[in-house]
């Protein structure tokens, strides 16, 4: 289903990666974005395998977001090359992502305001009772009791899950797009800043969610400023500064104190200086 949706090139014609992918989730190369003067991306090559949880740090406007949203094609790369799951890949935008299995949680939320919490969780792939060609009915018993597992799963409390997203709080509103990621099954989870908004109490909730992926083997990026969480719940950090990687470091070989030092500019790891 996902293959004839989600890259417009294909076969013969599909650029080859430099070096076999084996069990890499997803790589780029050589992935740049720019705002007309600024160069938001450069040139990064990331690769992420399957069943790694991989930290994403950086101070603000390093270029983590930009980073997400070229890999689900929220907008179109400058230039770079992607493969996902074994293809190269260049989607037509975010849904075509997520049908190929990249589930995404973004940091400025894309959730639709007027609808309530269980259409969030379901749309575009809504359960349906009969699906005759243009004829279908939707089980909305079966989506609203799926929508309250998930929820239960991030520990937040909504008052009525039928009310329109656009009342809820910050906090409320991130659980909502976590328990979307939490109720299927991806290839690949991305969060940016999931806990930016949350409380104490569903910051552990969520960081027991990411555990359970791991767990259950499904590789994770994971963008975040909180030190404690990234060693806690990550196998590895790549660090980005100005829109450029300029660390990739396993956790056993790092600590809180190195990595800052990559992240303000101290330090450099030799393979990804371009001054040099
Ligand atoms: N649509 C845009 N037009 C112009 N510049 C942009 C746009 N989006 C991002 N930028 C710029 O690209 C750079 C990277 O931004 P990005 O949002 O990726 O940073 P970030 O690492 O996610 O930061 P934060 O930790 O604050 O979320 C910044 O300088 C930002 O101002
Ligand atoms: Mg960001």
């Amino acid at each position: 289903m996902a293959s004839d949706i989600q890259t417009d090139i294909s076969g013969a014609d599909a650029p080859a990666p430099s070096a076999p992918l084996g069990d890499v989730i997803l790589r780029t190369e050589g992935l740049t974005k720019h705002y007309g003067g600024v160069h938001a991306l450069v040139d990064c090559n990331f690769e992420i395998r399957k069943g790694e949880h991989v930290a994403i740090m950086g101070d603000n406007g390093a270029g983590k977001s930009t980073f997400v949203r070229q890999i689900t094609a929220v907008e179109k790369r400058t230039a770079g090359k992607v493969w996902f799951n074994g293809q190269y890949v260049d989607f037509d935008g975010p849904l075509a992502a997520r049908e190929a299995g990249i589930e995404t949680v973004f940091q400025t939320l894309a959730l639709a305001d007027h609808l309530d919490v269980p259409d969030n969780l379901f749309l575009g792939r809504e359960i349906r009772k009969f699906n005759l060609g243009p004829f279908s009915i939707l089980d909305y018993k079966a989506m609203r009791e799926a929508t309250k597992r998930g929820l239960e799963r991030t520990g937040v409390k909504i008052p009525n899950i039928r009310n329109t997203i656009q009342n809820m709080s910050g906090g409320q509103r991130q659980c909502v797009a976590i328990a979307r990621t939490a109720t299927f099954h991806s290839k690949l989870t991305i969060m940016d800043e999931p806990t930016a908004a949350l409380g104490v109490q569903e910051t552990a909730q969520v960081e027991n969610i990411i555990r359970t992926l791991k767990e259950q083997g499904e590789p994770l990026i994971l963008i975040s400023h909180n030190m404690r969480q990234v060693m806690d719940l990550c196998d590895r950090i790549v660090v980005w500064r100005r829109g450029r990687i300029c660390a990739n470091l396993r956790k056993e070989d790092t600590d809180g104190e190195d990595v800052v030092a990559y992240i303000t500019g101290a330090k450099t790891q030799p393979e990804y200086d371009t001054a040099a």
